[in-house]
């Protein structure tokens, strides 16, 4: 009976209703079944160094895998504390979130080593500053972008994404198509403080990976390996895609996010225009229930994992993008691409509930390396949390 009726309120609370086969969207049930998730995780992760970063399917206990404050996933469930704080305004989820955002000041002790250091400050701390005004976030985000700024060549004009890869695979200097969503660092440095310089570096990378990052319709390559004596692009090269030529879902969602967002920053037409022409392919190449597989040129389809976290990125940027389209039938068509996704996301078929303690099962986090295949994995939750409050925010005011 107790089981019965679990299930029946975990139901309820996905937020999900069917008319049909059709998933219908309901942001409040979803955003609540959210708070219902973390407050199941919380009481089981004691130590703040220790941070939930994935759950894979033969996990039985349905708990998170943690991580180390290093590891370049660490930002997210910080900020997922802040989202849903931001939603819930609960005193014990803002405490969880000062409490996971603290444990990640060491970070910037170390001299940057790769990207990833946006994504780890600025989803956390980021956040936390936006909610609290917390000057000693303030702080510690305005060293971390200036140790990101250092990875910057200036021949090249982006940021070495991975410098490690120089001597392990020859590449003279690299870029990864993630290495967009870090961009929103240097943008927020550049106008608390840090220096016009900042702006000028993330201006400059978007520039040079537009440039460069794209194939001729509009699909992105995952790596671009630059010389450094002559600046000029060597070769459009692949590591989580299945080929050098496909296209690997994930980094399609960070260039259609990465490129709304970098719009949002200079106001630059190009920016925009080359987001919504990633989304169009991106939306043209999805199966029926929107959520695409790892990686759309896979040789297995359609039974290829999924990739739950690319649609939850997606989601969040198409939501942005509607807010930037001068024609109101082109903002509809990506707010309710977004709502769709989202959708799709809440019903049964993507949601952890009973199986586990976080929002989304089925990503896929590096299939050629065979690592968090079909997992529930921190970022989705990141991303799906993030795009619920924005839809929310958009429904109530027109704006994120
Ligand atoms: N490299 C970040 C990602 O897996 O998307």
């Amino acid at each position: 009976m107790y089981k019965l009726y679990s299930l029946l309120l975990l139901f309820i609370l996905s937020g999900v209703s069917c008319s049909g086969d059709k998933a219908t969207l309901d942001t409040d049930a979803s955003l609540k079944y959210c708070e219902q998730q973390v407050n199941r995780s919380l009481p089981l992760l004691k130590e703040s160094f220790k941070i939930p970063r994935n759950i894979l399917s033969d996990e039985s206990s349905g708990n998170w895998n943690c991580t180390s404050i290093y590891d370049w996933t660490s930002g997210f469930w910080p900020g997922i504390l802040w989202y849903l704080y931001e939603y819930d305004h609960d005193e014990n989820i803002k405490k969880a979130a000062e409490r996971f955002t603290a444990a990640l000041y060491p970070v910037v002790d170390r001299k940057a080593d790769n990207h990833d250091l946006g994504f780890m400050m600025y989803c956390s701390l980021g956040n936390g500053y936006r909610l609290t005004g917390n000057e000693e976030y303030k702080k510690v985000l305005l060293r971390a972008a200036d140790s990101l700024a250092t990875l910057y060549d200036l021949r090249v004009g982006t940021i070495h994404s991975w410098p490690g890869m120089r001597e392990k695979m020859g590449w003279p200097h690299n870029t990864i198509i993630d290495n967009m969503l870090n961009l929103e660092l240097l943008f927020w440095a550049a106008k608390n403080g840090g220096g016009e310089q900042l702006y000028k570096i993330a201006n400059r990378h978007a520039e040079v990976t537009m440039e460069n990052q794209f194939r001729n319709d509009f699909s992105t390559c995952h790596v671009v390996v630059y010389d450094t004596i002559t600046g000029n692009r060597i070769k459009q090269v692949t590591h989580q895609g299945y080929a050098d030529s496909s296209m690997w879902a994930r980094g399609q969602g960070w260039a259609i996010y990465g490129f709304t967002m970098c719009y949002r920053e200079t106001r630059n037409p190009a920016f925009l225009e080359t987001a919504r022409k990633a989304a169009d392919l991106y939306l043209s190449r999805l199966p029926e229930d929107m959520i695409p597989y790892w990686d759309f040129d896979a040789p297995g389809l359609p039974e290829e994992p999924r990739d739950a976290s690319a649609a939850a990125v997606v989601a969040s940027g198409l939501l942005e993008m509607s807010l930037y389209m001068q024609d109101e039938v082109d903002a509809e068509k990506y707010k309710s691409a977004a709502v769709k996704i989202l959708a799709s996301l809440s019903s049964p078929a993507y949601q952890s509930r009973e199986h586990n303690q976080a929002f989304l099962l089925h990503s896929t986090g590096h299939k050629p390396n065979n690592s968090e295949i079909d997992a529930s994995i921190i970022y989705a939750d990141y991303y799906y949390i993030e795009a619920l409050i924005r839809l929310d925010k958009i429904n109530k005011t027109g704006a994120i």
